[in-house]
């Protein structure tokens, strides 16, 4: 295994030359630290040679300061050293390690962490070519080991090994593996890992990583590194029909317009007829311009920047695809979540949702179901929580070009992000386009907002007043109201108690039902602008999400939060319905301020202090303030 070395200092070139042209296989490795994870990266790292000398010198010398292994090379320590490095450095979640043979180059996703694993596995393991799940022979299948396997299976990894390690501290019993093979068919078959290679090891010792062993006459496959080497990589990426999301728009000057992105799948040639999607419009390739010049060719795998004949309209975040196949154009999806933040998955919460180079707003729905990943049972939820898995539909606020995940991972694959704290908070696979929002259509009205408003000699508003219960929000909206009526405006106030009667009394208090309270409400007050009235709504309203989202829905300048603030102490005493003595005494739940968040408005257009303001103070500033 002296290969790299020797070649590179007998023949430096010749070395450069064999490495271009081997291929590149991308592999995963799951299981933990315990596992021998670990050690068995590092071992395939010092057994390829991949480890520079200086490192060798500290990890032999570290090994017999630390001496777990008996003055012999403790792999463990090279890689968890290196772990450490980067967890002190800016926060990489995945580590990609490279390594190469005489026969091809690697890179495997070291994904380490335990909260975070799931997260950080579904990173690694959407460009992954291979799986390697590590056992504990004298544990056996795992919790750990199934959930792992569920998500490789979900995430469309075809080939996996099923290393079981530490074969040396069960005698290597053939027994043993036998069982735990078996063990593992079971719950491998019900997911859809039809095929998978055990091989036994000891990761420590070096037995069947690169060479076969002789502890282990009985088994006949291959040593893990063969394997590796040996497992087809998925090249059929490139006879899929061509997909490219447009990353930038790169026009330097007049003359040139190029779109640049990653070939996602399929190949491209000049001359080939592309779709823009989502828009629909068609056109001819005209150039493949990379800084090496124009290229005949380009495949799944390339970055490039294209140009095209006709001058038409392409931004970010559009995808370039084949014209006779292109993907398909839908806002309502239904797909597969992995959920992985402590902040549990809430339907109808507004979140960012990034599928290729597209970035759109997003809501899911109450999960159809959730899966037990020990039973695959499918569970009734409400919501996701914490590496929970389920299936949710997401409807989303504009249309996007997408594919099922099954055909092109790219197209199919999305990361939801929160809108507040800009965490990646779940990720998730299209399963395919729900018919439904493609069968609705947007109807052209003929009389709309501004003729309505003019008619009413009027600015259309929604002014959002939100705060804790009895903050007073309901009386300064009542003062509101009836000042902007005597002034002539055309109003409507909706309030939280009065809604609660009618649109919205099948809600209740929980944090799903209030998000759904505001969305409704939200849409309530939409209608109403449009109708060309001044919409006054005041509920608690305790998210910023939800406040956002109503925000959202309006057009710029329309939307005045107003954040009447009270301090809980203050709300509390003047207690108006009694109910924060009940909430106190425990008789009611989920109370706003008691045990129940309010998030308080970070850059509201107007702050009332109730503390300093009389109701008809408050009402006559907020009533200026629109007017002005
Ligand atoms: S919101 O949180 O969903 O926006 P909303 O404004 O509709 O609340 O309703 C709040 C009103 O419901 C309060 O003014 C109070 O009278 C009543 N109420 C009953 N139970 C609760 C509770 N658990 N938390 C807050 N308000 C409650």
């Amino acid at each position: 295994m002296a290969h790299q070395s020797t070649l590179i200092a007998d023949d430096i070139d010749a070395y450069l030359k064999a490495h271009e042209v081997k291929s590149l296989l991308r592999f995963l490795t799951c299981g933990s630290v315990d596992d021998g994870k670990s050690t068995l990266i590092g071992r395939l790292l010092y057994d390829s040679k991949m480890i520079f000398e200086d490192q060798l010198a500290a990890l032999e010398a570290d090994s017999r300061r630390v001496g777990t292994q008996g003055g012999e090379i403790d792999f463990a320590l090279l890689v968890d050293g290196l772990a450490a490095e980067r967890e002190q450095g800016i926060t990489i979640d995945v580590a990609y390690r490279f390594f190469s043979t005489d026969r091809r180059k690697f890179i495997v996703a070291d994904t380490p962490g335990h909260e975070q694993y799931t997260r950080n596995m579904v990173t690694g393991a959407s460009t992954a070519d291979a799986a390697v799940i590590l056992i504990d022979a004298r544990k056996g299948v795992l919790t750990q080991t199934r959930r792992h396997s569920f998500l490789v299976s979900l995430l469309g990894i075809r080939h996996v090994v099923l290393a079981i390690n530490k074969m040396d501290l069960v005698g290597w019993s053939q027994e043993t593996f036998d069982r735990i093979v078996a063990d593992y068919r079971l719950f491998a078959d019900k997911i859809g890992i039809h095929h998978f290679t055990a091989i036994p090891m000891s990761a420590l010792r070096g037995d069947n990583i690169t060479e076969a062993s002789d502890h282990s006459p009985w088994y006949e496959g291959p040593a893990l590194l063969r394997w590796l080497e040996e497992a087809p990589v998925e090249d059929d990426l490139r006879e899929k029909p061509f997909r490219m999301p447009v990353q930038w728009v790169n026009r330097p000057n007049l003359d040139f317009r190029g779109f640049a992105g990653f070939i996602a799948a399929g190949a491209v040639r000049p001359g080939d007829r592309v779709k823009v999607l989502p828009s629909g419009r068609e056109t001819v390739v005209d150039r493949i311009v990379t800084k090496g010049g124009d290229l005949p060719r380009a495949v799944a795998g390339q970055s490039i920047t294209l140009t095209l004949r006709d001058e038409i309209d392409v931004s970010r975040g559009d995808v370039l695809a084949a014209a006779g196949e292109p993907p398909g154009v839908a806002d309502q999806f239904e797909t597969t979540l992995v959920w992985f933040d402590d902040e549990p998955m809430l339907p109808g919460r507004p979140y960012l949702m990034k599928l290729a180079a597209r970035t759109v707003s997003a809501q899911l729905t109450e999960p159809k179901y959730k899966i037990n990943v020990n039973t695959l049972e499918h569970l009734a939820a409400t919501r996701l929580t914490l590496n929970e898995i389920g299936v949710c539909n997401l409807l989303l606020d504009a249309p996007i070009a997408f594919d099922p995940y099954v055909d092109t991972k790219d197209l199919g694959g999305f990361i939801l992000v929160d809108r507040i704290s800009n965490r990646t908070v779940g990720a998730g696979l299209i399963h395919f386009a729900l018919r439904r929002s493609q069968n609705i259509h947007w109807q052209a009205l003929d009389v709309a907002k501004p003729a309505r408003a003019a008619q009413k000699g009027q600015k259309p508003r929604m002014v959002w007043l939100t705060g804790l219960s009895g903050a007073g929000k309901s009386t300064i909206a009542n003062l509101l109201e009836k000042r902007l009526h005597a002034a002539g405006r055309h109003t409507y106030l909706l309030d939280g108690d009065n809604v609660r009667h009618g649109l919205n009394k099948d809600l209740g208090f929980t944090e799903e039902d209030r998000i759904e309270n505001i969305r409704r409400v939200a849409e309530v007050g939409r209608l109403m602008v449009d109708a060309g009235l001044i919409v006054l709504v005041s509920f608690i309203s305790p998210f910023r999400a939800e406040r956002r989202m109503a925000r959202d829905l309006m057009d710029s300048g329309e939307f005045v939060e107003v954040f009447i603030d009270t301090p809980l102490a203050e709300a509390e005493r003047r207690d108006v319905k009694g109910l924060y003595k009940k909430a106190r005494a425990g008789e009611l739940k989920n109370f706003t301020g008691i045990d129940s968040p309010y998030e308080a408005p970070e850059h509201p257009e107007i702050r009332i202090d109730t503390t300093r303001l009389t109701a008809e103070e408050a009402a006559e500033q907020i009533f200026a303030a629109l007017e002005s």
